[in-house]
């Protein structure tokens, strides 16, 4: 299901090296799914795509149906873990060039540019549109301001009926959104309480948005469940989620301080964000933590090349290649050979982008980049669960092999205090005189 190829590490991390960590390893993994392990009372994402009921995600597919037929626009509104997942695996799975036709999704809520907000109202001013509200907490500031701008609008455009829609997602019983939602009747989808944000995706968080965009959910949900009872059973010689967290933590412990995850196809860009944040936030405690980074080959070989050839020697390659694209194209001869590309007729450009892959690996292996090769068979809903199962495995292992606790974001606090201080939140008032004198 999930490929991975470790052999380009070999000259950096020995058979020995990887022999010996199977325990830590397995003991990380079972740390996880025994549920004993720090953050445990985050771990409900382990087991959700094998007891989500049928039910649910029929009920999610309705709402998505609904949504579609009665907006042009949907504004998912949310930040970090409450977007990301729907944002990676919308643009997996969509066109590069969507026709017009079904509702268009955008993403607000996640950035506080005054510009994107105010152009994204002027350009709804005119369009039917619905809101996806998705904040675990219900109260993270950027979402709650984005909310409160795009309802008004709503308001001012359909009046008292403008609840109808609103779709939200929340913790059940909690927060201000929730409150509103029950105040204000809006629909409500329930986030667990003992799964993260970033952990998320396999539940109304992700699978509301990418109903609505028409991605198969079930299939999505089939991928993950697949992945969960290999990741979660297999032992550590066979089960790709160990092997790469062990390998993750040999190469930290030997220096490589960061993470580059490749790709070679550009409609994986936004999962690289989606994997930075899980990693991220996930293991940057303590003064210890892989940095995650992403670039997407051969384009960034133009930018970032010379630096991963040449530059300091901190850093390995994780490169998520797709076996089989969805489309491919010969390159055709020409009678007059001016550009001197004759040599390449016949061939494919996937030949092409797979040989410039081999040979970047290589280049790269003899500059001292370790390289990982992860595969998986093609960009559809089923592998695209499983890719992302595999990833929550494999960082959940990764940051108990760290030693730390890959549940909790406590440092994420910190400007959000310093934000509201300066903003004159009340509460803050001792932290605001403290700022200004800085
Ligand atoms: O992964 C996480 O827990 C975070 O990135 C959250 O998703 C993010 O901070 C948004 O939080 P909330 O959903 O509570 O608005």
């Amino acid at each position: 299901m999930i490929g991975l190829d470790y052999r380009h590490v070999l000259p950096f991390v020995s058979e020995a090296e990887i022999h010996n960590i199977a325990g830590r390893a397995e003991e990380a993994a079972r740390k996880l799914t025994a549920k004993t392990g720090p953050g445990n009372e985050f771990l409900g994402w382990l087991d959700y795509p094998l007891t989500i009921k049928e039910k649910e995600i029929d009920e999610i597919i309705e709402a998505g149906k609904e949504i579609v037929n009665s907006a042009k626009v949907l504004v998912v509104i949310g930040i970090g873990g409450s977007y990301l997942g729907a944002q990676a695996v919308m643009d997996m799975m969509s066109d590069y060039f969507p026709a017009d036709k079904r509702t268009q999704i955008i993403f607000a809520g996640n950035t506080l540019s005054s510009s994107y907000t105010a152009r994204l109202l002027e350009y709804l001013e005119n369009k039917d549109f619905s809101l996806n509200v998705i904040s675990k907490s219900g109260t993270t500031t950027e979402p709650a301001i984005a909310f409160r701008l795009f309802r008004q609008l709503l308001r001012k455009k359909y009046g008292k009926e403008y609840y109808k829609r609103v779709y939200c997602a929340t913790t059940i019983g909690k927060g201000a959104l929730y409150n509103m939602a029950r105040k204000n009747g809006y629909r409500l989808f329930s986030i667990p309480e003992n799964i993260g944000g970033r952990y998320s995706v396999f539940t109304p968080v992700g699978l509301l948005p990418l109903a609505v965009s028409g991605i198969d959910i079930k299939e999505l949900i089939a991928g993950a469940r697949e992945a969960a009872i290999r990741h979660k059973s297999a032992p550590y010689p066979e089960n790709e989620a160990l092997i790469y967290a062990a390998l993750r933590n040999l190469l930290y412990n030997k220096g490589k301080l960061i993470e580059l995850l490749v790709f070679y196809e550009p409609k994986m860009r936004f999962f690289g964000e989606w994997y930075k944040q899980l990693f991220g936030e996930s293991e940057g405690k303590e003064n210890k933590g892989i940095f995650p980074a992403s670039a997407l080959y051969t384009t960034d070989l133009h930018s970032l090349g010379q630096y991963v050839q040449e530059g300091k020697r901190h850093l390995f390659e994780t490169i998520v290649d797709v076996a089989n694209p969805d489309l491919d194209i010969a390159i055709p001869a020409e009678a007059e050979d001016f550009d001197e590309l004759n040599y390449l007729a016949g061939k494919t450009l996937s030949e092409v982008n797979k040989k410039a892959l081999k040979g970047t690996v290589l280049a790269h292996v003899a500059g001292e980049i370790p390289n990982l090769l992860i595969t998986i068979e093609r960009l559809d809903p089923y592998h695209i669960g499983a890719l992302l199962y595999f990833f929550m495995f494999a960082c959940g292992v990764s940051g108990y092999l760290l030693g730390i606790n890959p549940f909790n974001q406590e440092g994420v606090e910190s400007y959000k205090r310093n934000m509201f201080a300066l903003l004159g939140r009340k509460g803050y008032e001792e932290l605001k005189k403290k700022l200004e004198e800085l």
